[in-house]
């Protein structure tokens, strides 16, 4: 049959692709804008009805207000899973509503490939090429692992999604059924640049030297980074989520990715995620190559550019240089992500060099992020072992290689003034400053 017949074939309304769904069933969709915002609603309409019990859905990187992590009338019936949280996950997780999969992205395709098989995957896309194949446009991540270990495969076509010409592809004949449904793409809202974020970004990009490749982060820390980088030449990218900051480095000159030592010519990511201007970016554009999660994450791939510079943001420190960047206590934020892929990938690379970067307060200066110990609850998300740089507004710590001493002493020099005899106390009364 030809591919524009099978298209008619297999088109359903997003109503008819949610009454295949059976109770018991566990689906499955990608990143971000890969989430499928038609078949979800509904779906969750469905279940509203009472037509469905026991569902879950696994999703990374929520974009979309699903819900399945929004309205408690869905509890049991569809449940959200999440490997990685936005705000609606994280809201929902922290309410016993979803669950989460603890996870260093670069290993997501390799759990999915061992632990679980779905029922139904579905993933937005771009319209259907003359050729039947569908862009799965910006997230790549751990969507051919899913379809791998799925038995129906359902696509949600979305005029207004961009087609990635170096992204991952579906073509029409692995599709079971596709439902038409556009909608405007969700988008990240600018970042605040503040006078501590532009100091710290100032602070990094100092330490940055022309032909790095980069890699940066979620959050106004990463953003100011990058506004940072603008003077530099002949920087590359290898990173895990393409940001609104990367388009402009690549429009105003500072990335040409000419001195890469893979991909070269070419900005590597497994997602997109941020305004508009990144969606037209990729539109149609050969530069940018979207590929899996499993090997743009790992370390070991990431380690062959020279001069890896990774940047992530945190949430607090403790004096050894144990990272959390994805709980306030027992307050689940988000995930562990790439951040430790990337820390390790930098730190083995060349010249390369892993920066995690914060405010050295929160809450209005009430809290410090360097901390004695962990809040009791914290999640460790780059552990002592690995971690390289700590920068604050205060200044930089270099803390792989070093003692706990030269750490405690390093990390209490970043910290706000105001917490700096309070740290050097409790670090004197554990012996950790000698
Ligand atoms: N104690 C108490 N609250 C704190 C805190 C601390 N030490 N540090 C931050 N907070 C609060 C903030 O006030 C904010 O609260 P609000 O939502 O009520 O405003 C919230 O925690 C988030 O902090 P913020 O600094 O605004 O986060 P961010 O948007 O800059 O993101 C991370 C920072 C760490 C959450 C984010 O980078 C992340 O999710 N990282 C995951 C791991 C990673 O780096 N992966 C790689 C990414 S590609």
């Amino acid at each position: 049959m030809d591919i524009v017949s099978l298209y008619a074939q297999k088109r359903v309304s997003p109503q008819e692709l949610a009454s295949r769904v059976e109770n018991g069933w566990r689906l499955g969709t990608d990143a971000a804008l890969a989430a499928p915002p038609g078949f979800f609603a509904a779906l969750s309409e469905r279940a509203r009805q009472g037509a469905l019990t026991g569902v879950t859905v696994q999703t990374l990187l929520d974009v979309y207000p699903f819900d399945f992590y929004v309205d408690e009338t869905l509890k049991g019936k569809v449940t959200g899973v999440s490997w990685f949280s936005g705000g609606f996950a994280r809201k929902a997780v922290n309410a016993g509503l979803a669950d989460f999969i603890p996870n260093y992205y670069r290993d997501t395709p390799s759990h999915i490939l061992r632990s679980y098989d779905y029922d139904a995957v579905c993933f937005s896309v771009s319209p259907m090429d003359r050729h039947g194949y569908f862009s799965l446009s910006t997230t790549c991540s751990y969507t051919p692992a899913m379809i791998q270990k799925a038995r129906r495969v359902f696509v949600e076509v979305n005029r207004r999604q961009p087609r990635a010409l170096c992204g991952g592809q579906i073509h029409i004949s692995q599709v079971d059924a596709l439902t038409e449904f556009d909608c405007e793409l969700p988008t990240l809202p600018p970042t605040k640049q503040d006078e501590v974020s532009l100091t710290i970004g100032g602070l990094i990009a100092e330490r940055i030297d022309d032909g790095s490749c980069i890699q940066l982060g979620i959050g106004a820390i990463p953003d100011a980074v990058g506004a940072a980088l603008k003077d530099k030449h002949d920087l590359g990218i290898h990173t895990e989520m393409f940001t609104d900051s990367m388009v402009e480095l690549i429009e105003c000159g500072a990335v040409n990715n000419s001195r890469k030592q893979i991909h070269r010519g070419q900005s590597v990511t497994t997602f997109a995620f941020g305004s508009q201007r990144i969606y037209d970016f990729i539109d149609d554009n050969p530069g940018i190559a979207i590929m899996p999660v499993d090997y743009v994450n790992d370390p070991n791939v990431i380690c062959k550019n020279d001069n890896m510079i990774s940047i992530n943001a945190a949430l607090e420190v403790d004096l050894m240089g144990q990272v959390c960047a994805e709980s306030v206590g027992t307050r689940h934020i988000s995930g562990t992500g790439g951040q430790v892929d990337y820390v390790r990938g930098a730190c083995q690379s060349k010249g390369g060099k892993s920066f995690i970067a914060f405010s050295s307060t929160a809450k209005n200066g009430t809290i410090s992020k360097v901390k004695p110990i962990l809040t009791p609850g914290a999640v460790v998300t780059t552990s002592k072992n690995d971690v390289d740089y700590i920068v604050t507004e205060y200044g930089v710590a270099h803390l792989r290689g070093e003692t706990l001493s030269s750490r405690a002493r390093q990390l209490i020099a970043i910290a706000h003034p105001d917490f700096r005899d309070e740290l050097r106390f409790e670090a004197k009364k554990r012996g950790i400053l000698i």
